[in-house]
């Protein structure tokens, strides 16, 4: 069978099978990416797309972020993220993405007091976290956390229940990451304080204890606050794609945030950073033989990958990983603090982009680089890092559920399989059966 897709006429391209031919019409973004409609490609050829790991497939239409991955760009809703994460707050960041645009400062403010005044869980959450294992790893806690919001507000799907959601999720969040982590510590869950702004909050839940007073220091949180809006969105990534694929069954937002936070976990995803500062340990365990590890990671018989390097989508530098690299220097010096996991990493960082194999394959350090360095300078265990990229990302999975549940093109996710198991055959009975 000879398949040729060629452009032409204007608009389409046409592909050609068996000698017949099929138009396929062209989809064009607003940045000028185009892709091929294939929507009626089975129906009109029995033959189906094959794209394992969907990097050629688009699932949708999407408004909210932009990446150019060869230029190493990343804009929410069209602004770019080294100015956001100059002039903006999370809060502020959060609001942008979800709705399309900056909010004015009474939109901001009311937005603010909605999320501050239900910052706290119900009590029998309680309850909830004593039932879990104190060794449990706080991300399927954090999981079945916020699955567990979806049984105590059962409301119908309304705008107006999706709109109180949204601020129970934004809301309840940091209380739910920190009760995971008191929870793990033995130690007693700590109230949510409203005189503090989002991320101090945060800080106070994580690290205060009702014996004494707890200080939250600013330039903490304004890392904290820096990291949240460096991960916010990254449009149609693992995590994100799941909250859509399930939201598009009609499950409710909490089921479905629950489900991206499952997907998140995972190590070549948000469990990334984790394994980073893991690899940056070992390295100096190992007698900080860097160069060592980058051949290990270039050899494929060796399992090893430099972790926090290279992405499916950015093919240039992460803008996010330039300016947490950045970041990480001035907390540090903030701080008074030397960290010889910066050392390492820098060293790391160094070398890679300086060899071929790296040059070639086009692997730069990503997001997750330099945020485990931060997360540690601020006192976060290592098993919260995933936790923290949770916090961020939050907002970009509502904004995308609430966009995939608005768009009249959604559809069930439903991909087909090309199928490689044994033709029909005859059933065996139990006695014929060899082993
Ligand atoms: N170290 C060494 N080699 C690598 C690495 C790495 N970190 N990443 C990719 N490669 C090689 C890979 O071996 C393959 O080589 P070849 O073509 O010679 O067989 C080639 O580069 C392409 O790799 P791939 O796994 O097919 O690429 P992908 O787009 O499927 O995977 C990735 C992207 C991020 C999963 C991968 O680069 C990786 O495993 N990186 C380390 C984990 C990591 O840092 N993940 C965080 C991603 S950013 C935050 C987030 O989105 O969650």
């Amino acid at each position: 069978m000879a398949i040729n897709t060629t452009a032409a006429p204007a608009g389409t391209v046409q592909l050609e099978y068996d000698g017949t031919s099929l138009s396929l019409p062209l989809i064009e973004g607003s940045e000028g990416e185009i892709g091929i409609d294939v929507a009626q490609l089975r129906n009109k050829t029995g033959m189906i797309a094959f794209d394992p790991g969907f990097g050629n497939t688009g699932a949708c239409r999407s408004a909210i972020t932009f990446i150019d991955g060869e230029r190493g760009i990343l804009r929410y809703r069209g602004y770019p993220i080294d100015e956001l994460a100059a002039k903006s707050t999370f809060l502020e960041v959060a609001w942008l993405l979800i709705n399309g645009e900056l909010p004015t400062s009474t939109q901001l403010d009311t937005f603010s007091r909605d999320v501050t005044r239900h910052t706290m869980v119900h009590q029998d959450f309680g309850r909830f976290f004593e039932g879990l294992p104190k060794d449990a790893h706080p991300m399927p806690v954090c999981a079945a956390a916020v699955g567990a919001l979806a049984t105590f507000y059962q409301q119908p799907e309304t705008e107006q229940s999706i709109h109180d959601s949204v601020t129970r999720l934004i809301a309840k969040m940091p209380t739910i990451a920190a009760y995971s982590y008191k929870h793990s510590l033995g130690q007693p869950c700590m109230y949510p304080r409203n005189a503090l702004d989002y991320c101090s909050n945060f800080l106070y839940m994580m690290f205060g204890t009702p014996c004494e007073e707890y200080a939250v220091d600013p330039v903490l949180a304004k890392a904290v606050d820096l990291l949240l809006i460096l991960h916010a969105d990254h449009e149609q990534n693992c995590s994100t794609s799941t909250v859509r694929v399930v939201g598009s069954s009609r499950a409710n937002l909490f089921a479905s945030i629950a489900a991206g936070i499952s997907a998140l976990w995972g190590p070549l995803h948000g469990g990334a950073n984790q394994q980073v500062i893991e690899m940056l340990d070992a390295i100096e365990a190992e007698g900080g033989d860097v160069r060592a590890f980058v051949d290990r990671a270039k050899d494929k018989k060796d399992n090893s990958r430099l972790m926090g390097f290279g992405h499916r989508v950015y093919k240039n530098y992460d803008p996010r990983a330039a300016i947490l690299k950045n970041a990480c220097a001035d907390v540090l010096k903030a701080k008074g603090l030397r960290s010889r996991q910066l050392e390492i990493a820098m060293k790391l960082e160094e070398i890679a982009l300086s060899d071929d194999y790296f040059i070639s394959h086009k692997l730069y350090p990503n997001v997750d680089f330099y945020s485990g360095i931060i997360y540690k300078a601020l006192g976060v265990p290592v098993n919260m890092f995933t936790v923290m990229f949770t916090l961020g990302r939050l907002p970009g999975w509502i904004a995308q559920w609430i966009e995939m549940r608005r768009d009249p093109d959604t559809r069930i996710a439903r991909p087909r399989q090309i199928y490689t198991g044994p033709t029909a055959r005859a059933y065996e009975p139990m006695h014929v059966r060899a082993r």
